[in-house]
């Protein structure tokens, strides 16, 4: 049984302080859809439903004390059982004066009547030790409806500074969740030799981890063994492929409802190096197709045969629309991201502008607008590849994004950074390893609109990042197969860069487990094929960093050397520089030397 304490009436008053219902407080209810009230939580239903199971009779449980907050008198009662920070905290979205904190706050013992909202507070301060007032506080609701996640935003912050944040259960305020760092970003207007104090700003990418593939290293190794400011995630947080390489075990099942996707986050959520890096570091992330399921395009998966005409298949028997539309929810509830349009769950393109450093343009070229990709049956997607009229991205969000890259010139930004999903540059495989079909190649249109966009308006210094693959790329932009304009010893009328990064645990394309000799093989072949592409690296897991200053882009790629352990064994296999103003990597391409995969004219020194 709980206890039947009551909280203070007036310390609640007082720190409710405004803010209305404390379930709009709780950013992870936000998914309104509010033309479409089925596709959403409404907080005004939850609210009622609340509200009428509570002050009717049958409502007898008196072991929760009375909530008087604000305009939520009409619900008397708060969750009073105790309640665990399950899955630790984290933080995202920076701006310059505001960030979103997150944690999960799940009851402990018997799970409380539905009616019941478990009330979690929140501060932000200054110092690590969490002294003095906070800069801001408050208190939202969370409940089974969103899985007892917490979203809050915290405002009235300083830009380009660092914060610590903690949230305690309302009813028991010695229940702390663990202790969170973050920061945010310069003010749009600062100069770009001033963001970050003066220091290079350092962005850590990462994408497709596979939790029974390999310990999440990649994520710890960034924590603690670089100075990352920004965690920046382009996808395939999660996804359901069962394996058993290093004994950690998932369930067998493609994931369909609500109670999977959730699961599956909570599971991912486990690994300490994950943890610790959310605890951490804000993050900014976009989903890719793992996040609902395998090669996803606006109608349909891989794993499911629905069509524009209706639902005719799914292992689970829900449609493909019902699993997106959870594994949207999902999402929303579990990562630390702004709904960007209220009306529109969807919608996780968004821009930031971070000084006049640069702009951080992250896009979703995969479940918002996609036209059809490949399924692996429907040989169909090699006719159309090159049809004007495909989009990956939707001609929406297209034209948004050549508006933003334009404003971004405009504004004086002196990078434009583009987050996205998938392998940008052409990649002919040459049958030196499985065709990478559904990448950019399969958008060939799209593809060149975005390169015309550059070249049309001289826009300078963009630096294109993908994941996906599961290997490392990294190219000068050009138009693919322009050995005329573009020079591939000299990097000479290239219009940007592709960093293109690898795994943090999902397995080589080049094979599973496949050791660095035979992978630089494959590697130097591939580079002998595509002029664009300058180091292939296809062994390793890991991840890379961006370094911004206002002359220098620096992109270290880091390798783990064993994921079967959680650990830090890693080291840094290749360094590329580009100057600002040349639109292209500096030569000799790394140096001249990397410590891992192949490198255009010269041979990789394994370690
Ligand atoms: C709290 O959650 C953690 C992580 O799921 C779990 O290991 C621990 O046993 C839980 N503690 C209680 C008291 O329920
Ligand atoms: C990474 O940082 C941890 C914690 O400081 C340290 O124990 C470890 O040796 C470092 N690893 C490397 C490869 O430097
Ligand atoms: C979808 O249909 C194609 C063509 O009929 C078939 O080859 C494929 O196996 C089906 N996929 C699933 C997941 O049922
Ligand atoms: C798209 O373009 C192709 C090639 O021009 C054309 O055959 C096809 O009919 C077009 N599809 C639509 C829906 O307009
Ligand atoms: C570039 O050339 C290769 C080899 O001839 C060809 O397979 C590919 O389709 C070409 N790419 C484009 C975009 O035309
Ligand atoms: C790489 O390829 C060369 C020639 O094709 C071959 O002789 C060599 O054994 C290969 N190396 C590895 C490690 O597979
Ligand atoms: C990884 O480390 C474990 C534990 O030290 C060891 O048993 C295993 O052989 C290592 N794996 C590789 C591929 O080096
Ligand atoms: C790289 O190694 C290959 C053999 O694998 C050799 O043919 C080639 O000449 C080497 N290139 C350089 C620049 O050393």
């Amino acid at each position: 049984m709980f206890s039947t304490s009551t909280i203070s009436f007036l310390a609640l008053a007082a720190l409710v302080g405004a803010k209305s219902n404390p379930l709009d407080a709780n950013l992870a209810y936000r998914s309104p859809f509010e033309d479409r009230p089925h596709l959403g939580y409404d907080t005004r239903s939850i609210h009622a439903r609340i509200a009428k199971r509570q002050l009717s009779n049958e409502f007898t449980d008196e072991h929760y004390p009375t909530w008087y907050g604000a305009d939520f008198s009409n619900s008397p009662n708060i969750y009073n059982g105790g309640v665990n920070f399950t899955h630790s905290v984290a933080s995202g979205d920076p701006f310059d004066t505001s960030v979103l904190l997150w944690t999960r706050a799940v009851p402990i013992g018997p799970a409380p009547d539905q009616s019941v909202p478990v009330c979690v507070s929140f501060g932000i301060w200054t110092t690590s030790a969490l002294s003095g007032k906070p800069v801001d506080a408050g208190q939202a609701f969370t409940s089974y409806d969103v899985d007892f996640t917490l979203k809050v935003e915290a405002t009235n912050l300083k830009a380009d500074t660092k914060y610590w944040y903690q949230f305690a259960d309302c009813a028991n305020s010695k229940t702390v969740s663990p202790i969170g760092a973050t920061r945010t970003l310069a003010s749009p207007t600062t100069s770009a030799k001033n963001v970050n104090g003066g220091k290079p700003l350092t962005l850590a990418i990462f994408s497709c981890s596979n939790f029974p593939f390999g310990f999440f290293n990649a994520y710890s190794f960034a924590a603690q063994n670089t100075s990352a400011d920004i965690f920046v995630h382009l996808g395939d947080y999660v996804r359901y492929l069962s394996a058993t390489s290093i004994g950690r075990i998932l369930s067998d099942r493609e994931l369909a409802t609500i109670s999977d996707y959730r699961t599956r986050y909570a599971l991912y959520r486990s690994d300490q190096g994950l943890l610790t890096a959310h605890q951490n570091h804000p993050w900014i992330t976009v989903w890719d197709d793992h996040e609902v399921a395998d090669n996803t395009w606006k109608a349909g998966s891989a794993d499911s045969n629905d069509t524009a005409t209706g639902c005719q298949f799914s292992p689970s028997g829900s449609c493909f629309t019902d699993r997106k539309l959870v594994a949207v929810r999902a999402y929303h509830e579990w990562l630390p991201i702004r709904q960007v349009a209220a009306d529109d769950k969807l919608r996780i393109w968004r821009n930031f502008q971070i000084g006049k450093l640069l702009d951080l343009t992250m896009l979703d070229t995969r479940n918002y607008d996609r036209d059809l990709t490949n399924v692996y049956y429907n040989t169909v997607v090699n006719t159309v590849a090159a049809f004007g009229n495909r989009s990956i991205m939707g001609f929406d969000q297209e034209n948004w994004f050549y508006d933003t890259l334009s404003a971004s010139q405009k504004r004086g930004a002196t990078w434009r950074v583009v987050g996205q999903q998938i392998v940008f540059s052409q990649l002919n495989e040459g049958g030196a390893c499985a065709p990478l079909k559904d990448a950019w190649d399969g958008y060939r249109a799209n593809r060149n609109r975005v390169l015309s966009h550059l070249y049309d308006n001289k826009i300078d210094n963009t630096i294109i990042l993908s994941g996906d693959s599961h290997a490392n790329w990294v190219s000068d932009l050009a138009h693919p197969n322009d050995t005329t304009a573009y020079d591939s010893a000299t990097g000479k009328g290239a219009i940007g860069v592709e960093f293109g990064g690898t795994a943090v645990s999902s397995p080589s394309p080049f094979g599973a487990g496949i050791l660095p000799g035979p992978a630089n093989n494959i590697s130097a072949k591939l580079i002998a094929i595509n002029p664009d592409l300058q180091w292939s690296e296809g062994s390793y897991r890991g991840f890379y960093t961006l370094a911004l200053s206002e002359d220098t882009a620096t992109a270290t790629y880091y390798a783990m050397r064993n994921l079967s352990t959680p650990n830090t064994d890693g080291f840094a296999s290749a360094t590329f520089v580009v100057k600002a103003g040349q639109n292209r990597l500096s030569r000799p391409v790394a140096g001249g030397a990397v410590a891992a995969g192949a490198l255009r004219n010269i041979n990789a020194t394994t370690p």
